[in-house]
């Protein structure tokens, strides 16, 4: 096989194809909003006196902070130069408790969507090494996501009070973290 000489042009100056970059300096954006969103139903349990679940929605939050950390320090290593994206605000009508775990499934779902858009754009630029780096982080951590997310809708849907159903959500969020170790 001959080798592209334009391929090393371009790498001496970074090594993640420009679109496949340009894809995940925008999902640093979309990281940022979802924690924001989830930091917005914090709040929205935190006056309900559902303590709970604002401290659930915090610790989700902190891992979309984690996800935005992934890329950005994933954007460093590759030597690609970037200025951080703009966040939309957060615009929910929060109708009760049970709306935040359907928006929260919907904002998962969308999530592995955008992120699957990243892998179909390494591919295209035969960009093995994001390709590989996008299985192992974004693309394992959001069949997670969405499994944790169906379930406590499930949850949310059941005929009990919110006491219990929080109780159950925190505790069942806190025994799959520490399996993951
Ligand atoms: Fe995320
Ligand atoms: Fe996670």
């Amino acid at each position: 096989m001959s080798v592209n000489k334009k391929i090393y042009e371009s790498r001496r100056k970074q090594s993640i194809g420009d679109k496949t970059a340009k894809l995940l300096i925008e999902q640093i954006g979309h990281e940022l909003y979802n924690h924001n969103l989830y930091r917005t139903f914090a709040n929205y349990f935190a006056t309900k006196g559902l303590n709970k679940l604002e401290e659930y929605y915090i610790k989700r939050a902190n891992e979309e902070i984690d996800h935005h950390t992934w890329i950005v320090d994933r954007l460093n290593y590759a030597d690609v130069l970037y200025s951080y994206p703009a966040v939309d605000p957060v615009e929910v009508d929060i109708k009760d408790e049970y709306e935040t775990f359907v928006l929260t499934l919907d904002k998962e779902i969308e999530t592995t969507q955008l992120i699957y858009g990243i892998v179909a754009a390494a591919q295209e630029e035969n960009d093995w090494e994001t390709f590989n780096w996008l299985q192992d982080t974004l693309v394992n951590e959001q069949t997670e996501e969405e499994h944790i997310s169906r379930k406590f809708l499930k949850v949310a849907e059941q005929d009990t009070d919110w006491i219990a159903k929080e109780e159950y959500i925190l505790d069942a969020y806190n025994a799959g973290d520490s399996e993951e170790e």
